[in-house]
Formats: structure tokens, C-alpha cells, sequence
């Protein structure tokens, strides 16, 4: 059985962050949907599995407030802390947990919008898509929004060594469940440093709560 944590562990450790394979200077794709939430800046904003994304630079500087880096990873969020000045640091929740099976998180009060760019598709098993699933439900707050970004069906079948599944938008507001509203999807093509394109479908959503 793969030991994730120290998969991700070693690979924070050993490359340069700018070279890995879901490097982005500029989380464009993300940034805009989180911007068409309009959310109030003081919103609560969870990242898992944030890694060393830069996405947490972009948010602070355009002040948000309250920003929750999550990983597996303390090797990949003692990196990302390294990406901000200390005073931005101080600013963010910095939690290391796994969100297969939380112990941390799910200590949090209800989150405004849920972002995760490429982390679901490492959940193979269904034992750890129901424990991800749980865990966004018990802390998406109604009317909260829920980001994912993922290998498309077009895309990779693996990354960082490990297998992924691959999805469409259909596929994930069937995991999602009647819920979340699907409110916007697109392809995106990613680039990798090396220059290798990497298609991935973003979907962003609304809970709704039918039941
Ligand atoms: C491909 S990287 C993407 C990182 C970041 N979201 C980004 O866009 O740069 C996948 C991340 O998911 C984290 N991860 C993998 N499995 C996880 C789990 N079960 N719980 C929390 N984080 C996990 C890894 O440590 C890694 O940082």
C-alpha cells in the first residue's frame, strides 16, 4: 500500500517547485471562477490539497482574509509558507491533514467556497472518495461554493508517479450529488513547465440542499 504522505513528503523535498508538473505562476482558471463567486473578502476559503500553490499568494493579495492551506504534505506547506512574506504567512490557517479521513479539519466551522485543483483524481479507492466526499459536506456551509479542477477524460492517466482517475463536469456533479448545482464548467489546457499540455476540465458549484 502507497504511503501518500510520504510520497508527497519526498517529492516537496526533492524538486524545485517552479518544475514541477502542476506548476502555475498564475492560477488564472482558478482566480477567475473564485472571482465570479463574488464572495465577500472576509470569506472563508479552503484550499486542499494546496501544496505550494501559488494560488495563496493571489488570494491574500487580493485580500481575502480568511485562506486555509490544507495537504497531506508539511514538507509542501513549509514550502508555501516560504512563497509569502512572514506577515502574509501569519495571515493564513496552515493545517496538515489527510481529507480522505480528517482529524483537523473537520474542527473548522463551515467554509464559503471549497477549491481543489487536481487532488480528487488521486482518490482511487471508494473507501477515500466517500471520506473526501464527507468531509466537504459536513464543512461547505448551504449556498457555499465548491471548485474542482481535475485530469479530464482527454488527460493523463497518471501524475507524480501515482495513477489517476480521470473525469468530466458529468461525472463529478454525479459525485457531488443532487446537493450542488453545477454552475460552470470549461476544458482547460494546461502547460507544464517542461512544455507538455496536460487537459483538465474545471467545474465550479453551488450548494444547494434539497433534502
Ligand atoms: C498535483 S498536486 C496539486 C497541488 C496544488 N493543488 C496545486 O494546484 O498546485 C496534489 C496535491 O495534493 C496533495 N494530496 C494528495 N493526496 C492528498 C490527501 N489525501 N489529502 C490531502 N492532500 C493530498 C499532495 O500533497 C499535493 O500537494
Amino acid at each position: 500500500m502507497i504511503d501518500y504522505k510520504n510520497h508527497w513528503d519526498s517529492v516537496y523535498s526533492k524538486n524545485d517547485l517552479n518544475k514541477l508538473g502542476w506548476y502555475e505562476e498564475t492560477p488564472k482558471p482558478s482566480l477567475d471562477l473564485i472571482e465570479s463567486c463574488n464572495l465577500d473578502k472576509n470569506s472563508t476559503i479552503l484550499d486542499v490539497g494546496s501544496g505550494a500553490s501559488s494560488l495563496i499568494k493571489h488570494l491574500i493579495r487580493k485580500s481575502y482574509s480568511d485562506i486555509i492551506a490544507s495537504d497531506i504534505s508539511r514538507v509542501a506547506l513549509d514550502r508555501a509558507k516560504g512563497l509569502l512574506e512572514s506577515k502574509e504567512a501569519e495571515k493564513v490557517r496552515w493545517i496538515v491533514d489527510d481529507i480522505t479521513n480528517p482529524k483537523n479539519l473537520t474542527k473548522l466551522n463551515s467554509i464559503d467556497l471549497w477549491h481543489d485543483r487536481t487532488v480528487l483524481h488521486f482518490l482511487l479507492t471508494e473507501e477515500q472518495q466517500k471520506g473526501y466526499l464527507a468531509a466537504l459536506k459536513k464543512l461547505v456551509r448551504k449556498n457555499g461554493f465548491v471548485l474542482i479542477a481535475v485530469f479530464s477524460l482527454e488527460g493523463a492517466k497518471k501524475c507524480s508517479g501515482l495513477d489517476v482517475k480521470n473525469y468530466d463536469d458529468k461525472m463529478i456533479d454525479r459525485f457531488l450529488g443532487e446537493d450542488f448545482k453545477l454552475l460552470n464548467s470549461f476544458s482547460y489546457m494546461y502547460q507544464m513547465p517542461k512544455g507538455d499540455l496536460r487537459p483538465y476540465v474545471y467545474t465550479l458549484f453551488q450548494r444547494i440542499i434539497i433534502s
